[in-house]
């Protein structure tokens, strides 16, 4: 539409409208992905929150759906989970038709306090009717919030994961029919304690992906300061849970999701089809979110990402790649192509708005070699591997428009993991939208994600390398699937 400012992105999600902040209720369910999410009805600004709806077929191509569950009265619904009560335990449908229950956060304004509520669907996630007893949890405190609740298959119960935000605290409580609540354990405080609240919790049973048939669970949730970009993170640690309690496996401490400043209050779809979960964030920044030069809404999600680890002899580690949907092929390169040092702009085929490139590199010489997207003239998002210091890196500096916030123009950096061979090598995936750039390194071990926005209307793409050659062994372009096919 011509109201919308140049970045509304064409393949990840935003609102028709207004603001936008975390996914919420994300849940696969009768065919269809559900992605709710924090939203404020009645303006561009964070407020009269309220749970947002879409649904998917294939985590692409989206639907509007009205809000879900709106604000009431001082009662502002704040972010959450959803599941499919299959045999409802809740009795808030019936055997034929049971409910898809969202338990969220009411944060009530007058009382200064947050609770955990029920709100219910007995029609497929259309339209959604208040639990007459909430809350179902309140512990009288001021900072508690954002449960996440799945089916424990093991010990056949509903588990809940919410956070005592302040007290850097996760509670773990169990129920058998989500409306009364036992408090079975707590993970927390570990790491920096300046950090000023954790949130968003999820815990995830994944694949180790190097050991077959075997499974570990991810802890993750979000660090509201401290982050590895300066401002918020997102964190997760690997170990052990037995339906009662986490234990973090030996060694590991604190690991980042994502080395970007643009992922934050990520969560994994329950009920999702496939072996390894599926996870988006909020592909934003509280630093600077409200300064957004978009119109008329604010707030986009990343792509998903499949999720599973990856062994190592430190541990247990984080992998993600990006889930693109249906693609079609633009260009895939014939055979290695030798780069000298210098810009090489790639004009075999026009570009779309939005692509997914895979690459892959050799260093011959070269001490530094990378990508540019977005570009006109000086103006690039920077993608680049140093091979001496095995560091990727994502430069927004001269991204196009930076002014509106201080803190936007930076250079993020992440750090290949020790005595990984020909990291460079790796396989590595970029995902360009109209106003964000997502990196997948390093065979899906870093990541760095990152909102920009671009000022000239035709953008290029161009390899570089300095110090010396490079040898770029792969080059695929894809395309997506349009909203129409
Ligand atoms: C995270 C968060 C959550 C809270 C929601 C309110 O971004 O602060 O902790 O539930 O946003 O919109």
């Amino acid at each position: 539409p011509a109201a919308d400012s140049p970045y509304r992105p064409a393949v990840h999600f935003t609102p028709p409208a207004n603001w936008m902040n975390d996914p919420n209720g994300l849940i696969y369910h009768d065919g269809r992905y559900h992605l709710f999410y924090q939203h404020n009805p009645k303006g561009k600004t964070w407020g009269h929150m309220s749970w947002g709806h879409a649904t998917s077929t294939d985590l692409i191509r989206w639907e509007h759906h009205p809000v879900a569950i709106p604000e009431r009265g001082p009662v502002m619904a704040f972010s959450g989970s959803c599941v499919f009560d299959r045999n409802n335990t809740s009795g808030l449908g019936t055997q034929e038709q049971p409910p898809l229950v969202a338990i969220y956060t009411g944060h009530d304004g007058s009382r200064g306090v947050q609770d955990q509520r029920l709100a219910y669907s007995l029609d497929e996630g259309q339209t959604w009717a208040e639990y007459d007893n909430n809350p179902v949890l309140d512990i009288g405190l001021a900072d508690f919030r954002d449960p996440k609740v799945f089916w424990h298959q093991p010990t056949q119960r509903w588990v809940m994961l919410v956070a005592k935000a302040k007290q850097h605290i996760i509670q773990f409580y169990a129920s058998d029919n989500l409306k009364s609540w036992t408090l079975m354990s707590e993970f927390g405080p570990i790491g920096n304690p300046d950090v000023n609240h954790w949130e968003c919790p999820e815990l995830l049973h994944a694949p180790i992906i190097n050991r077959t048939g075997e499974r570990a669970w991810i802890l993750q949730f979000d660090l509201g300061s401290h982050g590895p970009a300066g401002g918020p993170g997102s964190a997760y640690i690997v170990g052990d849970f037995d339906g009662q309690r986490f234990t973090p496996c030996s060694e590991t401490g604190l690991q980042w999701v994502d080395h970007g400043p643009d992922f934050f209050a990520l969560q994994a779809f329950n009920d999702a089809p496939g072996d390894r979960p599926i996870w988006l964030a909020w592909m934003d920044s509280w630093i600077y979110a409200h300064d957004a030069p978009t119109h008329p809404w604010r707030g986009v999600m990343t792509l998903p990402r499949k999720v599973s680890l990856l062994d190592s002899q430190h541990g247990p580690r984080l992998i993600q790649s990006p889930l693109l949907g249906t693609t079609h092929s633009l260009f895939q390169q014939k055979g290695p192509r030798r780069l000298r040092p210098g810009v090489h702009p790639f004009r075999e085929v026009p570009l779309p708005d939005a692509y997914a490139l895979r690459c892959a590199w050799a260093a011959e010489g070269a001490e530094r070699y990378g990508i540019r997207v977005h570009e006109a003239g000086d103006e690039a998002t920077v993608i680049a591997y140093d091979v001496e210091t095995s560091t990727w890196s994502l430069d927004r500096r001269n991204s196009g428009l930076t002014s509106f916030s201080p803190a936007f123009a930076r250079l993020f950096r992440a750090p290949v993991r020790d005595g990984k061979p020909n990291p460079g090598e790796g396989q590595v995936w970029v995902v360009v939208d109209r106003g964000s750039v997502e990196l997948f390194a390093s065979d899906g071990e870093i990541t760095i994600t990152a909102r920009v926005y671009p000022t000239a209307e035709r953008r290029g793409l161009s390899f570089f390398a300095e110090g010396g050659k490079v040898s770029l062994n792969t080059l695929e372009l894809h395309a997506f699937a349009s909203p129409t096919d």
